[in-house]
Formats: structure tokens, C-alpha cells, sequence
């Protein structure tokens, strides 16, 4: 796989290089609530600056349909890149058009131009190699001769789309700083981790998770299980869950998962229960094994911080992806907070895997340097892990 420091060694000055970056961020109206992803994105570009390349960077935010949305505008992700980097970051009002052309073309050496989000066009993400290929075509056409394409948008990387893996069977592909570090951390969780190796998951579905937690079962001597999942394998113990969240038809997967992880698997003993998904919602610990009717678990409880903290501060590795509860109301809060702590307090190698895990140790303002990695990828973290291929990687593995 080349990479950047192959690039920067052919020279870059006066070269126009396309950037693929993950500048998805989470934003409240037009202000962005974590921006993380950005400051990730920082060192590949400042460095391809540094060097003289005409950097322009392309990225998507959220999920538009294919047509220009002014909700899903990377104008105040423009901003933000331009107030970290020192320098203006002027942004494209389009694509791959007259727009993107000018402001490309007006790019001085060591400029810094970002493309509007790339799926306004319905291209970027068709099921159409030919399309997808059109529009690949089009982004690297914008670099004219001696282009380059850089693939730093680690968080996308499992995504077969025009931007990620189309574009880099066109110009010279090569992998960036962010990409390479965090592919870095996932070999080492896959390769021989240190013992004792502790996986703490959450999030809402059991069906997202499901492919992870097969992979990662024989591997971990702990998964910890917290989240709105726990419901679903406290239900196939035979508990009842009240009106918390169930994927009825997982139950007997949750069943043969417990059957097989033979105790690896540890379910919370208590959890703060709601009379509502509301955050001035009454509220009250209870055991994990008696959630009344009407009542539903939004967080894990006290008791069960304390037994994963027990874990995880014996633990030499760990990785971490989604929340124990609905972090984002103050009441339900806790149980992230206190996982996240004691993972930050554990000496053990540390992996926060993931978008909303990683927005929420930052909102939650845990210390960052608490962990020995915070991935810019969930989805992208877990595919690895799960052992899939990830297609914007595996692009950059095909050589020119
Ligand atoms: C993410 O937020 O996980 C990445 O930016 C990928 O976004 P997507 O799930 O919409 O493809
Ligand atoms: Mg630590």
C-alpha cells in the first residue's frame, strides 16, 4: 500500500491532491457538537499544504438523498477547518461543478479548497459500479495532470462509494496519516492482544452488533453488555424487560450467544428505569431482572458500573463501542460516563471504537489522553473487527 509519506517523497509541490476525509460530524442545527472528526483530519492535510499541494478535500455529511440539502451543507464544517488550520478553507457550492472547477482552479500552492458534501450526487453512493465510476472520473478530473488521491476518511472506509473506492482505481491512490494510524491500532487488537482482553458494547440493536459479538466471542476473555442491547439478551434469560427496547425476533440468537459464551458474556444487574423516554421522566434503580410493566431501562445502574469498572481495571486490553444508556439526557448519563471513566482510569491498552462512543467521552468531557485510541470509525472498527474487508482499504492494497 503506498502511502503518504510515499506522495510527499515524490513531491507535491504545485500538484493538485484530492483528500477523501470523514468530516462527519454531529451538529445541532448549524453548529457542530463534536469535532473531533476534523481535528482527526488535520495532520494529512496540513502536511500535504506544508509541502505546496493544492489540497482539495472532499467529504459527506449525514445521509442526504442524492440532491443538494442545505441541512446537510459542510459550510460550518468549512469554518471549522479553516479556524484549525489557520487559513482559509473556501468551499466548493458543488460537487463536481462549475463551482468545484473555479474554486479548485483559483487554488494557490498550499491552499486548501473543500468540495460540497458528495452525496448531494446520487452517484457517490449508487449500487452502479458505472455510475459510481462516472463520478469518481469527475473528482479526479478536478486535479488535472499529476493529480493524486489521498484516502484519510478512516470512518468511511467501509463504504464501496465513488469517493472512497471508486476514485482510487483512477489517480495514484495513497493512504493517509489517520487511515494508517488506525489501522495500526486494529491490527493489534486482532493480532495477539494482552490478556486479560475486555470488550465493553453497547448501542440500541442487538442486529447491528451481532456480527461483531460472534468475531469477537471466542476472542475476549470479557464482553461487557450494556446499552439498549442488554434488553434483548435479558429477555432470552427469561426476564422480563417492560417497555424497554426488544428485538423480539433476536431473542433466540441472544440465547445461543449466552449458551456459547459459556459466562464470557456479562449482563448488567441493575439498570435506571424510566417511566418515560423523556429526561424529566420519573426515574428509579432496579434490579436488571425486575423492570416493571410501564417502566423501561434507558441506562445501566450503579451496581453494574461498579462490576464493569471491576473488570476493566484488571483488564490489559480493551475496546469500547456505544453508549450504556441514552447519554444524551442527564439522567441517563451515568453509566457511560462511569464505563468511560474506568476505562480511562485502566492502565490497559485502550480503543474507544467509534463515532457516537467517541462524541461521547468528549461531551461527557472525560480526559482524552485517558485512552490509547480514539478511532474516527464505528461502523468502519467494527467491520474490521468482525474481519470483513473494507473496500476504501483493500482499493489501496490493488497497487496502480
Ligand atoms: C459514520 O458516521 O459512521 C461515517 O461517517 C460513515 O457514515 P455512513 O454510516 O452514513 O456511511
Ligand atoms: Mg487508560
Amino acid at each position: 500500500m503506498k502511502t503518504l509519506d510515499d506522495l510527499l517523497g515524490e513531491g507535491v509541490a504545485g500538484r493538485r491532491v484530492l483528500v477523501r476525509a470523514d468530516l462527519n460530524v454531529p451538529l445541532d442545527g448549524s453548529r457542530i457538537t463534536d469535532d473531533g472528526r476534523v481535528r482527526a483530519a488535520l495532520p494529512t492535510i496540513r502536511r500535504l499544504a506544508d509541502a505546496g499541494a493544492k489540497v482539495v478535500v472532499t467529504a459527506h455529511l449525514g445521509r442526504p438523498k442524492g440532491a443538494p440539502d442545505d441541512r446537510y451543507s459542510l459550510r460550518p464544517v468549512a469554518e471549522r477547518l479553516g479556524a484549525l488550520l489557520g487559513a482559509e478553507v473556501t468551499l466548493a457550492g458543488d460537487v463536481v461543478g462549475e463551482q468545484a472547477r473555479s474554486v479548485v482552479g483559483g487554488l494557490a500552492d498550499g491552499g486548501v479548497a473543500l468540495l460540497e458534501n458528495v452525496r448531494f450526487d446520487p452517484r457517490e453512493t449508487s449500487k452502479s459500479a458505472d455510475e459510481r465510476a462516472e463520478l469518481a472520473g469527475e473528482l479526479a478530473a478536478l486535479t488535472g495532470q499529476d493529480g493524486a488521491f489521498v484516502s484519510d476518511g478512516f470512518g468511511v472506509v467501509h463504504r464501496k462509494q465513488a469517493s472512497v473506492y471508486d476514485v482510487a482505481r483512477v489517480l495514484p491512490a495513497y493512504a493517509g496519516g489517520l487511515v494508517l494510524a488506525e489501522l495500526d491500532v486494529l491490527r493489534t487488537l486482532t493480532g495477539d492482544p494482552r490478556r486479560p482482553y475486555t470488550v465493553v458494547l453497547g448501542g440500541s440493536k442487538v442486529s447491528d452488533k451481532l456480527a461483531v459479538i460472534e468475531a469477537l466471542l471466542p476472542k475476549v476473555d470479557r464482553l461487557l453488555v450494556g446499552g439498549g442491547m442488554c434488553f434483548t439478551f435479558l429477555a432470552a434469560q427469561g426476564h422480563g424487560v417492560g417497555s424497554s427496547l426488544l428485538e423480539q425476533d433476536m431473542v433466540d440468537t441472544c440465547k445461543r450467544l449466552l449458551a456459547e459464551a459459556g459466562g464470557k458474556l456479562v449482563l448488567p444487574v441493575d439498570v435506571i428505569a424510566a417511566d418515560a423516554f423523556a429526561a424529566d421522566a420519573n426515574t428509579r434503580t432496579v434490579a436488571s431482572t425486575g423492570i416493571d410493566d410501564g417502566w423501561l431501562g434507558l441506562d445501566i445502574g450503579p451496581e453494574t458500573v461498579k462490576e464493569f469498572a471491576a473488570a476493566l481495571s484488571q483488564a490489559k486490553t480493551v475496546f469500547w463501542n456505544g453508549p450504556m444508556g441514552v447519554f444524551e439526557m442527564a439522567p441517563f448519563a451515568e453509566g457511560t460516563r462511569g464505563v468511560a471513566q474506568a476505562i480511562a482510569d485502566s492502565p490497559a491498552f485502550s480503543v474507544v471504537g467509534g463515532g457516537d462512543s467517541a462524541a461521547a467521552v468528549r461531551l461527557l468531557g472525560l480526559p482524552e489522553d485517558g485512552f490509547s485510541h480514539i478511532s474516527t470509525g464505528g461502523g468502519a472498527s467494527l467491520e474490521y473487527l468482525e474481519g470483513k474487508e473494507l473496500p476504501g482499504v483493500a482499493v489501496l492494497n490493488e497497487g496502480e
